[in-house]
């Protein structure tokens, strides 16, 4: 399996219908969809991105594949994802039952140069965690081949290496035999 893949098994072997989960990176939107499409309509989604046209062009595959209601079931949220806390709402703290992270840029856009940077992924990566429910889920796509990504992937790669194993499983999906430096995926779970 890919690691895009994987993280979406991972994902969906822990989402029931009805749960808040996020989208850290909506980028053009595939994530989310297959959040919305877990979580179904008694479910809730965040989704952060800073690049107002991935706002746009996720919303419109959103009404695009159906039934789900921008704002109500997918909440999409034009911010930073460090900044996570100030939108999920107090009620579903503890709650979440996943987050999903793809880091980098996003292929193909106009602005190829807006990359997720380490300071503010870690932000959002410690604030996803304070969020996750027993057994919840938070999966990282990790990018070293672009600059800046191997230094983001490093500091991310260190950050959950020192969480205690008390309360969280940390897992490492890489191919190892693939040249140049690939994309992996870390996942963590909350016990
Ligand atoms: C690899 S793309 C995500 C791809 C997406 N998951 C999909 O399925 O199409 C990374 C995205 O992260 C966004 N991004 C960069 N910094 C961010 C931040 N601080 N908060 C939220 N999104 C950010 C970029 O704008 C970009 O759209």
């Amino acid at each position: 399996m890919s690691v895009l893949s994987f993280a979406q098994k991972l994902v969906a072997d822990r989402v029931r219908a009805g749960d808040t989960v996020i989208d850290a990176t909506v980028g053009n939107g595939v994530d989310t969809l297959f959040l919305a499409n877990l979580v179904g309509d008694r479910g809730l989604v965040y989704g952060f991105d800073i690049q107002e046209d991935a706002i746009a062009k996720t919303a419109a595959r959103l009404q695009e594949h159906g039934t789900y209601h921008v704002n109500r079931i997918v909440q999409l949220i034009h911010d930073g994802h460090e900044k996570m806390l100030n939108y999920v709402e107090q009620s579903q703290r503890g709650s979440v039952a996943a987050a999903m992270f793809n880091l980098g840029y996003l292929p193909g856009s106009d602005h190829m140069h807006i990359i997720t940077k380490a300071e503010t992924t870690l932000v959002a990566l410690h604030s996803a965690l304070s969020l996750l429910r027993a057994g919840g889920v938070v999966t990282l796509v990790l990018y070293p081949g672009h600059d800046g990504g191997s230094d983001e992937a490093l500091q991310v790669e260190r950050s959950v290496s020192e969480l205690s194993s008390q309360e969280f499983d940390v897992l490492c999906y890489r191919m190892l035999n693939r040249r140049g430096r690939p994309p992996y995926l870390l996942a963590i779970e909350k016990k």
